[in-house]
């Protein structure tokens, strides 16, 4: 499908089409851009997150390779989400991939699939990501902050997120991605373990251990608030960017 189809399908018109200075073309330089990374929209909190998931486990989840790590998070039991899920959710896409994409948690159409970002929201994102030239499962994979689905896709709790951090730490590990891509805040505040504001905290370049993080709105987000998808192109602008100069 062409760029121009994506973008009129998305109900986009001309804002998310790439161009040459555009106010993400235009942004400073990456260094500049990680001077800038701003404490004003990260204030440093939830330091519990990975101290909650107890030590044990957390260091077996460590040592875990994906076969591994697949098998446990399906037998998982850690946390109560396990009790309404029907299957957890680990993550779809390449695993040499530069791109790391991490949602919240999976919703009904990811718990009857087994996969994330399935649903609307995911036809979403695969739109956001054809935008910049990208495509689930080609140097891109896909992850949640929780693997089980949280009951009438509520926001995962803090003991939720906490319990099911070591999964997506190991994730991390084993992909070691060149950028890793929060979408929205749950995401956002467990990879910076800091209170984030979207609003604030887009456009800027974080790093979580050593590896460059944005953020920007999840698309079930950007599906209740249309305007802001025109703030969703520049962040996809600020990645494509991003990318580039690493
Ligand atoms: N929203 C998410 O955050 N993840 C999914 O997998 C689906 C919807």
């Amino acid at each position: 499908m062409s760029r121009a189809r994506i973008l009129r399908e998305l109900g986009l018109g001309p804002l998310w089409r790439l161009r040459a200075g555009s106010p993400a073309d235009a942004a400073p330089p990456l260094a500049a851009q990680s001077e800038a990374a701003a404490p004003a929209a990260v204030t440093p909190r939830l330091p519990d997150a990975v101290a909650a998931a107890p030590d044990a486990r957390a260091a077996q989840i460590a040592a875990m390779n994906w076969d591994e790590l697949r098998g446990a998070v399906a037998a998982c039991r850690a946390c109560v989400l396990c009790q309404q899920r029907k299957q957890a959710v680990l993550g779809v896409g390449d695993v040499a991939a530069d791109w790391l994409f991490v949602g919240e948690g999976p919703g009904a159409e990811e718990d009857e699939r087994g996969e994330p970002f399935v649903g609307q929201a995911g036809k979403l994102l695969d739109a956001m990501l054809a935008a910049i030239d990208l495509k689930r499962g080609d140097n891109v994979y896909i992850a949640n902050t929780v693997k089980c689905r949280p009951p009438g896709n509520r926001t995962p709790e803090a003991e939720e997120t906490a319990a099911c951090w070591p999964f997506l730490a190991r994730q991390i590990e084993l992909l070691r991605p060149k950028l890793i891509v929060a979408l929205g805040r749950p995401a956002a505040q467990t990879l910076l373990q800091a209170e984030v504001k979207i609003g604030a905290a887009r456009g800027k370049l974080y790093q979580h251990q050593g590896i460059p993080l944005v953020v920007t709105y999840h698309p079930a987000y950007l599906l209740r608030n249309l305007p802001d998808k025109a703030k969703a192109w520049e962040d996809l602008c600020f990645m494509r960017k991003t990318m580039k100069g690493l």
